[in-house]
Parts: C-alpha cells; structure tokens; sequence
C-alpha cells in the first residue's frame, strides 16, 4: 500500500507518521461503491442516505452506535449467489458472519440454505422458520445435546469434524432411529486468507481431518460402515478474506483425488463436495474481490476439469459464503465524541463504541475506512485513527484514515462494510451495550436486532 504525504492541512503534520494509508481521497465527499452497501449515496443537503433514509434520522430514532443494514443490498448480494451457481449447485449462507431471525427469512425467500456452528444458530434458524432439511451443522465439538438437536430436528448435513464425532453421530442417529446425512470435513494441505495460500504447515489446526497420512481415507471408511451415517460427501474450507482462486483449485484437485481413491477402494462415487466459505470483500478501496458469478465460473470449471481427468461424474458443489453476502451491506454508525489532535502523529477521533462492536481490527489488524456522513465537509484532510470507548489503548476501530479537519463531537460518522463477524463477535467488554441493527429498505427502517440494554446485563447478573 502507498503511503505519501498530503498537502498540510490545520490539524495535522508535513510529514506523515508510519501507518497503512495511502494518499487521502481526491473528495473526502465521495463514496466509493466498491465498500459501501448498494443504496449509499449522499444527498444534496450532505446526509449520507441509506435506503431512501438519512443517517441523522436513523442516528435519532434508534441512536448511536448502530448497526445499518441494507436489506435490498444483503437480498441482491445473496440472490446473485444463487444465480450463479444456479440449480446444480447449492450456496449455504454461513450464519458465523451475522445471523438474526430477519437474515434467515431473507434467505428462505431467496432461496439459499444455511450453515450454521452451534446450537444457538441451529435454534435462531429454525425459530424462523428454515426448513431444516436446508440446514448444515459445522463444528469441531459439537456436543452431544447439539448433535442430538440437530438430528431430531433433521437437519440436511452434519459436517463430520473428528474420528470421535463419527462414531457420536452414528450411535445418536442410530439411537433416534434415523440415518443422518453427513459430509467429512478434511484438511487438504491448503491454508488461504487474503492475497496468498500456503500449501503446507496447514495440517497443524484443529479444524477437520488430515488427508495427508490417510486419515481421510480411514474416516471415510468408519463412516461408511456404520448404519446412523449416510455419507453424502466431502468438505473443504480453506480459509477466510481470500482473493486468489489458486488455494481453491488445489484444494479442488485434493477433494476430487479422495473421492476418485473413495471410489476405487469402495466402488462408490460420493455425490458431493462443499469448498467452503472465505472469498472476500473490499474492506478499502485497494481491496479487488470478484463477482459471484466469476467465482461460480471458476469452481465449477476446476471441479468438473478435476473430475474429467480422473473419470469421475461431477459431484453436486455448494459454497458457504459469510462474509461475501453480509460484509458489505452494512456500516456502523458512530457519534464522534471527542477529536485529539496530537501534534506531528495523528488526530484521534473518539466515538461511542469501538472495540466491542468490531473487535476485528485489534484481533487481525484490519483494515476498515470512515467517512463522515451527517454532512459535506470542504475542509482539508486530516489523518485520523478513530479509537472507541474502552479502557485499552488497543480499541482501534479504524487504524488510518482520513477525515475532514473541522471534524467535531456531535457529527455522525460511519464505518463501512462491518456486516460481517462484528455483530456476531461484538462483546460487553466494560459493560458497554451491544449495539443493535437496523434494517433499511425501500424508505422504512426496522430494528432486527434491538440494543442491549442495563437491564439485559443486569438479569444474567444474579449473585
Ligand atoms: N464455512 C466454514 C466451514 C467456515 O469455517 C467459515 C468461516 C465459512 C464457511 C465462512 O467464511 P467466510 O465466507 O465468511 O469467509 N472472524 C473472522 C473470520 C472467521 C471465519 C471462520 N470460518 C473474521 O472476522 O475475519
């Protein structure tokens, strides 16, 4: 990334302090689509609208800080999904980005399924109404009670994770009378995030079983021979924020060797593949991700290529994809409370939440942009870090940024594409309330999720 400096403005310095940034925006004004939710735009008057709604408005009817999500936006985004892989494919949503009851509706109207990894998703899923047959459980340590739940309730798939989750599967399925449907999750020797993948030191994780070794050849094998299983497929994910399509293409070409070796050893030919989640969204506006259908294009190509070369019929694909559906329809809207200036480094912009909204910054480092959105500023450019509310000089929601120099306590502002895993990992650190999140769409706006309150807090609190 680039990093230069910028005309002097009144708040900040010649020489710009080491950072991540690159030159500020030709218009601090401007939005750049590529990062904020599909109905963003500004209006004459300055207000930065979402759906047809000012943010002052939305500021004063449900208050800050405040989660805003754009209804039409996460329908396309998910509906595009759909569309691209069309009727061979299936895309779960990966409830782990940000689940609510509304998300799930949304869903079921568009016609995708749903991963979820613990019993409270399982529960938030079927209280609204997916059917459970649309439904994949995923995790490392599912417990007895959850995997119980989730075989009474018939959920369509549970990613198998472990030799031991085998046989609890098996014996629960079995002793409910049922024959659970089941993929095995294997680790293929490919660990992507971002820009780049490392096909090694990947096996060294918790998450599914090794193909290496032939662990994945020996669970496919238990699997098979026990009566609560019906072994449908095999699963992959990856990794997370993932640009490169190369990661998947070997993880492809390693799912499709199983099941050509499941096929010669067992004389069957599994009739699925999932490769998981993880392509990624524009965080910044140096961030390229593709489009669905390119991405769709590309799977579909290396599965079918794969299973050519190794006469196999192409096995049904699906994908779950979180971030890729939810990231970019929302932001976060903040009240900026207090601005330090702080000679020769950098302005420090305070607001009302900070590292229990969006924990994402201090836990990856990453990178987010602001815009100030309750009105148009001429000012020059001064390089922020917005910082939150909480005792901790590492609650950092924006690292480096850059925002008009008459910025002010009382002006809104607000950080795009935080959809995703901000909702969902938000915490009550220092007691401070879980924002809620408003859905806009088409001129009206509706709280999903309410704000925490005193009184929520207090309630768990019976000593
Ligand atoms: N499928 C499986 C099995 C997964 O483990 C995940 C994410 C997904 C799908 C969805 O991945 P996505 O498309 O959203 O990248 N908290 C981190 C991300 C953790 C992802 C965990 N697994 C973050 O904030 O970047």
């Amino acid at each position: 990334m680039s990093r230069s400096a910028h005309p002097a403005g009144p708040r900040h310095a010649d020489v710009l302090p080491e950072g991540h940034y690159s030159a500020p925006p030709a218009d601090l004004n401007a939005l750049d689509p590529k990062v904020w939710a599909q109905t963003v735009e500004r209006g004459e008057d300055g207000v930065v609208t979402v759906g047809g709604i000012g943010v002052t408005q939305l500021a004063e009817e449900y208050g800050t800080p405040a989660y805003v999500l754009d209804e039409a936006d996460f329908r396309a985004r998910a509906r595009a999904w759909r569309t691209a892989f069309g009727t061979d494919a299936d895309v779960f949503y990966a409830g782990k980005a940000f689940l609510s009851r509304a998300v799930v509706r949304w869903l079921h109207e568009e016609g995708l399924n749903l991963d979820v990894c613990s019993g409270g998703e399982l529960a938030t899923a079927l209280s609204a109404g997916m059917p459970a047959d649309r439904i994949a459980f995923h995790g490392n340590n599912k417990s007895p009670e959850e995997i119980e739940r989730a075989v009474r309730a018939g959920v369509g798939r549970i990613v198998l994770d472990s030799f031991q989750e085998i046989v609890r599967v098996a014996h629960i399925a079995q002793s409910l009378g049922k024959r659970q449907r089941v993929q095995i999750r294997i680790t293929v020797g490919v660990e992507a995030h971002t820009h780049e993948f490392i096909a090694t030191a990947h096996e060294d994780q918790k998450f599914g079983i090794p193909l290496a070794g032939g662990h994945a050849a020996e669970a496919v094998r238990r699997a098979l021979q026990l009566d609560g299983l019906e072994l449908i497929g095999i699963h992959s994910h990856i990794g997370s924020q993932i640009f490169d399509m190369s990661g998947f293409e070997v993880a492809a070409h390693r799912v499709v060797g199983l099941l050509k070796d499941i096929r010669d050893e067992h004389g069957i030919e599994l009739p699925e593949i999932d490769l998981g989640g993880g392509l990624g969204i524009a965080y910044t506006s140096d961030d390229d991700p593709r489009e669905p259908h390119e991405i769709a294009k590309a799977l579909t190509e290396i599965v079918t290529r794969e299973c050519e070369s190794a006469k196999l019929r192409t096995p049904r694909i699906s994908v779950e994809p979180g971030r890729a559906i939810v990231g970019p329809t929302a932001f976060t809207l903040y009240e900026v409370g207090t601005v330090k200036p702080l000679d020769g480094l950098r302005t420090y912009v305070s607001v009302d939440g900070g590292m229990s909204d969006n924990i994402r910054t201090a836990l990856y480092d990453a990178e987010y942009t602001v815009a100030l959105v309750s009105r148009a500023s001429d000012a020059e450019p001064m390089l922020v870090r917005v910082v939150g509310k909480h005792c901790e000089s590492g609650d950092i929601v924006v690292k480096d940024a850059f925002l008009p120099g008459d910025l002010a306590p009382g002006d809104l502002i607000a950080v795009p594409a935080t959809g995703a895993y901000c909702r969902s990992m938000a915490s009550n650190y220092n007691h401070v309330l879980r924002p809620p999140v408003v859905a806009v769409r088409g001129g009206e706006a509706r709280v999903v999720v309410r704000r925490e309150t005193e009184e929520d807090l207090l309630r768990l609190d019976v000593g």
